[in-house]
């Protein structure tokens, strides 16, 4: 299809940028020596996906059992659900599994671990388990030295389930203002996994996997000695918080979404567009930042950045209201009734979530491919 022809709001994936991010993350790992398991949270299409697992035979990651399903139904098997389990979960954990999804879970707490272990005996079904650790106090997991690490790997055991090791995800690694912070938190995130890995070992279990990942340690860690798989999936599309945090350039931001104006607001010198928060959701995430995005960037129909002050100030549901960050008016004449304009998001994952469908741009910038975009949970 002509993207001039695509109706508004739609959610727009740049093909080349897509493809150099993906080039930029597998060449970091490549060096390092370790395999990629990439997060599908944030593409969640089948297509997509399998770019970037190209040379990363190891499986990938998802956010949710609907994603496990959506993928495994196109021949993904070996699937990491990584959010920590939810006991009400477990028995349809169970039935993929006999189903033959090679399902591994997540879990932090002793009564995770006692449930998946009651959920085995009365399935049957031997759940593969990662321990979760956490590396900076972002969200979840054990802390390092916590007593109850190898406990749980024991309540597993005695139920027949293999802890296969441990997970880091260094979520804290979102809140760095410059490229120091950015290794510290890479180099926190192996140093943690890798010594509760090692406590794991020195109780007698095996403990043979060791995954870290978030885009921004991927591409910062200058030493993965001991990892044995990355996980990251933001960096795909990337988005105005990894380009806020040093971690792309704008430029390579492939994610956008595209909108019509629709009306002025000549005294105030701002525009209206047909994207609001429906279409760009509610992710303030540039608004700690050192430059606060609004909702978004707003470039040309090409994806060209208008001018650095030019955002999205304010949402409604389905309103956008365009106008500088330092407050001074825009020509709206620049601005007629149905120019067509592109909003670079803040965070990739939450707005492609808005979105059943994504538009693929192919190289030459003209044509799309239409990608549906698995939903729900
Ligand atoms: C457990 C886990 N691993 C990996 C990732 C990927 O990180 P990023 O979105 O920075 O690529 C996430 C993202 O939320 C995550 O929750």
């Amino acid at each position: 299809m002509d993207r001039r022809r695509l109706p508004t709001p739609a959610l727009l994936i740049d093909e080349a940028r897509f493809a150099r991010n993906l080039g930029r993350l597998n060449a970091r790992v490549d060096a390092l020596g370790v395999p990629l398991r990439p997060h599908m949270k944030t593409v969640k299409n089948v297509e997509l996906a399998r770019r970037m697992l190209v040379g990363h035979p190891g499986g990938a990651t998802v956010s949710t059992l609907g994603e496990a399903d959506h993928f495994f139904a196109a021949g993904f098997d070996d699937l990491l659900y990584a959010v920590g389990i939810a006991p009400g979960k477990l028995d349809a954990a169970a039935r993929r599994i006999r189903d033959g999804m090679n399902l591994t879970l997540i879990l932090d707490h002793p009564e995770a671990a006692r449930a998946v272990a009651a959920a085995a005996e009365r399935t049957g079904v031997p759940f593969r388990v990662l321990l979760e650790v956490d590396a900076d106090g972002h969200r979840a997991g054990f802390r390092p030295d916590d007593p109850t690490l190898v406990e749980c790997a024991r309540i597993l055991e005695r139920a027949g389930v293999t802890a296969a090791g441990v997970m880091v995800h260094a979520g804290g690694s979102y809140a760095c203002r410059d490229r120091t912070c950015l290794k510290r938190i890479a180099e926190k995130e192996r140093d943690d996994a890798v010594a509760a890995a090692g406590r794991l070992r020195a109780a007698g279990f095996e403990a043979p996997v060791v995954s870290v990942g978030s885009t921004p340690t991927a591409l910062f860690a200058d030493n993965l000695a001991g990892v044995t798989e990355v996980r990251a999936g933001v960096y795909a599309f990337m988005d105005l918080v990894m380009a806020g945090l040093g971690v792309c350039e704008i430029d390579d931001i492939a994610i956008s979404v595209l909108t019509e104006v629709i009306g002025h607001r000549s005294d105030q010198g701002e525009v209206l567009v047909d994207a609001g928060w429906m279409a760009l959701s509610r992710d303030r995430g540039t608004a700690d930042q050192a430059v606060d995005q609004g909702y978004g960037l707003v470039c040309d129909e090409d994806g060209k950045v208008l001018a650095p002050e030019v955002i999205v100030r304010a949402t409604n549901q389905e309103h956008g209201l365009v106008g500088r960050r330092d407050g001074q008016a825009l020509d709206t004449a620049d601005f007629p009734i149905g120019r067509r304009l592109r909003v670079l998001p803040n965070h990739a994952c939450a707005t492609a979530g808005q979105f059943e469908r994504m538009a693929l741009i192919a190289a030459d910038g003209e044509h799309t491919e239409s990608l549906s975009r698995c939903r729900g949970w």
